[in-house]
């Protein structure tokens, strides 16, 4: 049982919690997850390690309430208790040896990339940082990305922010500027804004490492749900990743994939809400 120390809300669909985790703490690396079981009659799900504590035991979980799981798991309070989390898993990113990288994020894909930003940071690599929220309303971690980084583009869909434009945008003109050379960009968000970052950052030969979020199930790498296609060859973000090169990710591929998974998901969805109001049918 990992007991909850703190629960924050950070908007309207979005919370932070730290957990008394002191073995998963103990070994965790930026760019690792763990799985989550809310109680022992729960299905599991990926949620990455947002920040750790080694000397306080604690880990950092941010998670959208998206559907059923992460909806019941933000039904518990401080105090109460996870039945089961298991971690740290994935491949650590590797970090080492950069002088100046770009964080291209969006949504709650700032969460996920905080603790690579952070990393690179304490490795003394100049981070630029460019985020994208719907609306002002959802810009999570704004402190917390300042605070480690050199630059930082807050961008809004509706211009709620005051800075209307697409991420994308943002970072083109930033690479268009030529008074900086950038060795890495590392971009976590939805799959066609990963894409497009990917496309962009070719051109000018950058480096891009991507965070593949695909549905996972056991998260051991046995049951073959998160398969990703990287160069030609098959790989199971679970285990492989979560963090491969944006240059060589079969992306149209995984983005029909994740459609036929939409069509299921309306049913499970409403199945769930059902659950979770107390209905058996
Ligand atoms: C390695 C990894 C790390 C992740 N880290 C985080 C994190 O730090 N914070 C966070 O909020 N989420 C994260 N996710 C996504 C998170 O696991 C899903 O949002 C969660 O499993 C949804 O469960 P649910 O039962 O609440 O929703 P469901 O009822 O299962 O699904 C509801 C909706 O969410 C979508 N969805 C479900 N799983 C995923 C997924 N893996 N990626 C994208 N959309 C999905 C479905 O298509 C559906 O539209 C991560 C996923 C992976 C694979
Ligand atoms: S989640 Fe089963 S193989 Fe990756």
């Amino acid at each position: 049982m990992f007991k909850i120390l703190s629960k924050i809300s950070l908007n309207s669909r979005t919370s932070r919690m730290t957990l008394s985790a002191p073995s998963i703490a103990n070994s965790a690396k930026a760019g690792q997850f763990v799985v989550i079981r809310v109680d022992s009659f729960g299905e599991r799900i990926p949620l990455t390690i947002a920040d750790y504590n080694k000397n306080e035991g604690t880990i950092d979980i941010i998670y959208q309430k998206v559907g059923f799981t992460t909806s019941k798991l933000d039904m518990k309070s401080k105090g109460e208790y996870i039945s089961d989390v298991v971690g740290p898993l994935g491949k650590p990113s590797q970090l080492m040896g950069y002088k100046n990288a770009i964080i291209v994020a969006g949504g709650t894909g700032c969460a996920i990339v905080f603790p690579q930003a952070k990393q690179l940071h304490e490795n003394n690599c100049t981070v630029s940082t460019i985020c994208g929220f719907q609306r002002k309303e959802f810009i999570i971690l704004e402190k917390e990305i300042c605070d480690i980084s050199d630059f930082t583009r807050i961008v809004t869909d509706d211009g709620s922010n005051g800075n209307k434009g697409l991420v994308t945008d943002a970072l083109l003109s930033r690479l268009e500027d030529k008074t900086q050379q950038y060795d890495l960009v590392i971009t976590v968000g939805p799959l066609p804004m990963m894409k497009a970052v990917c496309a962009i950052t070719k051109n000018f030969s950058i480096k891009t490492i991507v965070s593949m979020n695909p549905i996972m199930i056991d998260g051991t790498g046995m049951c073959g749900g998160c398969r990703v296609s990287v160069n030609g060859k098959t790989k199971f973000a679970c285990v492989d990743g979560p963090d491969f090169d944006g240059h060589k990710i079969n992306f149209d591929e995984i983005i029909l994939k994740d459609k036929n998974y939409s069509y299921l998901y309306p049913n499970k969805r409403e199945k769930n809400c059902k659950l979770l109001r107390g209905c058996s049918e």
